[in-house]
């Protein structure tokens, strides 16, 4: 009974434990967000009418031009000036109507079974390699790059598709050329079931290789990337799959870096046109003493900055988790070459290909697994290599923890870069796609990451979608069923003010104080203005300041637009103030007056409402505070309508004129009352909007006093219930928090030693802990479980024995 406990309580106690422990790091939010179609964020979009699921990308090696995989198509788009996406030439590749006819007989849906490109690589300087799902039933070719054709194959055959590409188009995929051969990772079967990591299109000595087919080498993977790392002569795959080494916790998935070497040729015996290189490791992205986020999403490989050791390749992967508690969010870790390298030369657990069950014990070491040159190994090294082939050791972050951790979405694809910032500073910047379709670009800073902007760049959620980055044509570019996407990495001009770009925090853009403009790094010749790191607007633009001519204003803010707004006494009067920055925080001011909440309504991180009286008319100033910085975005001057409505010049509010102010960077200022609903959807996209809106209370001007009068205590009625709303609200939840509190540590304190996933500190002695909690924890950290007290248990999936030709019946024994 009380054995079950602990498993009943599991789900309970999460929930619990994590309120308890989500101190956790503070979430970036995007400072900026530009939805679809905002003018600040401008995107090219690819689109042909009859090509459609654009999702498989590739870049040439001198990025002028971009191949990409589609719907019975492979395109080739010249991208060589920037922010233009043209068509050059387009094969058409598509199942014949037999082809289409088996698929839909075999129960697919129609839709998925056209031939949909998921292998799209160059072989060397006159040839590609694309294979495609075709019909469920996969196939590739050779494409010429000269004519941009289909090319038959040296040996006169159709290239099967079998283990190069999946199956179903939803099934994800990697592959990878090097030297000319061809190393993929994927399916090779309708249902999905049998893995495979291989390598094609080998010549001479050089054999097609696979993956042994005995159980236990991959347990239901999901293949997400690969890379090649040439001075180390490997090939690194990247992917999750279910850790069984963990096999007290059900179906815990586990994420993975696996390697192979290039000159592996598989041994003379045993091994046999099989990886004799093949380990794997797991990969960690936990903060401390929080769930893991376990399952990869995607990763991207950083080569290093000139002249730095290729050790310190970094990959920066995005993780999620399989537990409700953090289902909603994405975590970013980056893990080092270095690292990787660590943990596959250290120890291996050890395979029981009996029963397939994982332990740590220590067997004699025969061979190194991982080792380049095991091929030439003996018989017994191999077997060896066969049940030692999971590092024992994870690896762990390059910087122990989590890079980022989204705000509230999703990530599904990721790119990263070095920027070179002003006074050459470097800086990574990461690129990343959120499920609902956004755009995250985000640099990283000491211990921690900044989100400088987020833009819409898909319409839909897609569930097929690619990123890639080219830095040469500083472009993002985003393949999706609505086709291809060209995003510009920055848009400087978009700031307009010194305070702006140096709040902006993009290591792109720095101010140039000569020609007063928030300008790419790379185009200002000296003094350019920039502080990604501490983002200190004072710091930077107010040596500036003394550079500028007496009466042109402040360079730091801009000249803040003046308002006028007429309003008849007792009219409301509502101003309007719009920030574009999430991270800013918005205050109302008037010289040498309080904003009384009982007179002034603010509404939400913005409009400022209130009745106009004699003491309320006056100067208003809406200002951003941001990182201790604070900016006057609009003055509004309230004054009292003439009453001899007649005269022409108060028919319209007229702007203060502001001789020898700089305004020309602002944006433009519109006064009219409905200005606001002409553009309603671009609020966040524009630099402030701002605008007055004066709302004529009654049909009629002449009726407006009466009016007014009953709309007063309604006012403050509405502001005064708030008061008390909020006050009360506020008490119950602090009860609440407290009640829950209590709950939670007793019950926390009686079940800590049975809980699984709560990791206790780990400055706590293991020693003291029940062996149980012990060796939960040390496996969700990602040591080595003791395993042994389990091998009683039956594995599913016992083979019949662990030799090496082990025919059982899943794959032929030639390489695929
Ligand atoms: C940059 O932003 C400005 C202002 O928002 C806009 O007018 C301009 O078109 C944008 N330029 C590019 C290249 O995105
Ligand atoms: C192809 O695109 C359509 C939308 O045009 C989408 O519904 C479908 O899921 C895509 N299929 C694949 C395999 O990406
Ligand atoms: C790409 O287009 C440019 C003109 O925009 C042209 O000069 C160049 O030759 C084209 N490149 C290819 C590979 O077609
Ligand atoms: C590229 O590969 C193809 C196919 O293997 C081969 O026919 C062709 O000769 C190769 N080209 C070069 C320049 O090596
Ligand atoms: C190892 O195998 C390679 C072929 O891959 C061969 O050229 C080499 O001589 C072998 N080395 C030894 C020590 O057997
Ligand atoms: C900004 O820099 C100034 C001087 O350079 C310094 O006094 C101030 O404390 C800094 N502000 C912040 C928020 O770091
Ligand atoms: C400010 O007022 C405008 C127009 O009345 C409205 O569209 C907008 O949502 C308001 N802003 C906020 C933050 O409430
Ligand atoms: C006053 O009311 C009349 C009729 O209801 C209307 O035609 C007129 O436009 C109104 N004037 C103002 C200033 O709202």
């Amino acid at each position: 009974m009380a054995s079950l406990q602990p498993r009943f309580l599991t789900l309970p106690l999460i929930f619990i434990i994590i309120i308890i422990s989500s101190s956790g790091h503070a979430n970036a939010v995007p400072r900026v967000t530009f939805p679809l179609e905002s003018p600040g964020r401008p995107f090219t979009l690819f689109t042909l009418p009859d090509v459609y699921n654009t999702t498989t990308l590739l870049l040439s090696d001198d990025e002028e031009t971009l191949f990409v995989g589609a719907r019975d198509a492979v395109l080739s788009l010249n991208i060589s000036k920037a922010g233009s996406l043209q068509l050059s030439k387009k094969i058409d590749w598509s199942p014949t109507e037999n082809d289409l006819r088996d698929c839909t007989m075999k129960g697919t849906t129609e839709t998925d079974c056209p031939n949909f490109v998921r292998v799209l690589q160059v072989l060397n300087s006159t040839h590609m390699f694309a294979c495609g799902t075709f019909a469920f039933s996969p196939r590739c070719s050779y494409i010429s790059s000269e004519q941009f054709s289909l090319a038959a194959s040296p040996s006169g055959k159709t290239e099967e598709g079998r283990g190069r590409c999946p199956y179903n188009p939803y099934h994800k995929n990697t592959a990878i050329t090097v030297g000319g051969e061809l190393y993929t990772a994927t399916v090779a079967d309708y249902r999905g079931n049998r893995p495979v990591i291989s390598r094609h299109l080998s010549e001479g000595d050089h054999v097609d290789m696979k993956l042994d087919d005995t159980a236990g080498w991959l347990e239901d993977p999901t293949f997400i990337s690969s890379t090649y790392i040439p001075s180390e002569e490997k090939v690194y795959f990247f992917f999750s799959e279910m850790g069984r080494e963990y096999d007290f916790i059900d179906k815990f998935t586990v994420s993975r870096v696996a390697q192979v070497c290039t000159s592996d040729v598989g041994g003379q015996r045993t091994l046999q046109r099989r990886w004799t290189t093949f380990t794997k490791a797991q990969l960690l992205c936990q903060a401390r003493d929080e769930l893991p986020y376990n399952v990869l999403q995607d990763i991207t490989t950083l080569r290093p900055s000139e002249g730095a050791s290729e050790d310190d390749t970094l990959f920066y992967g995005i993780f999620s988790s399989q537990w409700s508690v953090n289902s909603g969010r994405s975590a970013v870790c980056v893990f080092s070459l270095r690292a990787i390298k660590a943990v596959f030369a250290g120890n291996y657990k050890v395979l029981n290909r009996d029963t397939l069950k994982w332990s740590s014990r220590m067997q004699e070491k025969i061979a190194n697994p991982g080792e380049c040159g095991l091929h030439n190994a003996s018989d017994n090294a191999l077997r060896f290599v066969k049940e030692n082939f999971l590092a024992d050791k994870s690896v762990s972050p390059a910087n122990q923890g989590l890079t980022l951790v989204s705000p509230d979405q999703r990530y599904s694809n990721i790119a990263a870069q070095r920027v070179k910032g002003a006074h050459g500073r470097e800086y990574t910047v990461l690129y990343l796609l959120t499920e609902s379709g956004y755009l995250h670009k985000a640099v990283l800073l000491e211990g921690r990451a900044h989100i400088i902007e987020e833009i819409q760049v898909l319409r839909q959620p897609q569930r097929v979608k690619n990123l890639l980055l080219s830095v040469s044509k500083g472009a993002v570019l985003v393949g999706s069923s609505e086709g291809v996407a060209s995003v510009p990495v920055s848009n400087c001009s978009h700031y307009w003010s010194c305070g702006e770009c140096v709040l902006a925090r993009d290591p792109f853009c720095a101010w140039d104080p000569t020609r007063r403009v928030c300008a790419r790094v790379s185009s200002i010749k000296d003094q350019a203005g920039q502080d990604v790191d501490g983002g200190n607007v004072s710091k930077v633009c107010n040596t500036f300041t003394t550079l500028v001519p007496r009466g042109r204003g402040s360079i730091v803010t801009g000249a803040p637009p003046r308002v006028l707004v007429s309003v008849f006494l007792k009219e409301v009067v509502r101003l309007r103030c719009v920030l574009s920055s999430q991270l800013a925080q918005l205050r109302w001011e008037r010289p040498g007056g309080e904003l009384s909440p009982d007179i002034y309504m603010q509404e939400d991180r913005g409009n400022l409402s209130f009745l106009a009286t004699p003491t309320t008319l006056g100067t208003y100033m809406c200002q951003a505070v941001e990182n201790g910085f604070t900016q006057t975005l609009v003055v509004y001057e309230v004054r009292q309508k003439d009453d001899f409505t007649l005269r022409p010049t108060s028919k319209s509010p007229t702007r203060i004129p502001e001789p020898g102010r700089e305004t020309t960077t602002r944006p433009k200022i519109e006064t009219t009352p409905n200005a606001i609903e002409k553009k309603p959807t671009m609020e966040k996209t524009q630099k402030p909007t701002l605008s007055a809106t004066v709302s004529p209370v009654g049909p009629n001007a002449t009726h407006a006093p009466a009016d007014g009068s009953t709309n007063m205590p309604q006012l403050e009625t509405r502001t005064s219930y708030l008061k008390e709303l909020v006050a009360v609200s506020v008490l119950l939840v602090i009860c609440i928090c407290a009640l829950l509190l209590v709950a939670a540590y007793s019950l926390r304190k009686s079940y800590r030693s049975r809980t699984v996933p709560r990791l206790p500190s780990l400055h706590r002695d293991p020693g003291t802990t029940e062996g149980g909690t012990h060796q939960e924890r040390e496996a969700l950290r990602g040591n080595s479980p003791q395993l042994d007290k389990h091998n009683g248990q039956k594995s599913p999936n016992t083979p019949s024995n662990g030799v090496s030709n082990g025919s059982n019946g899943h794959l032929p024994n030639i390489p695929i």
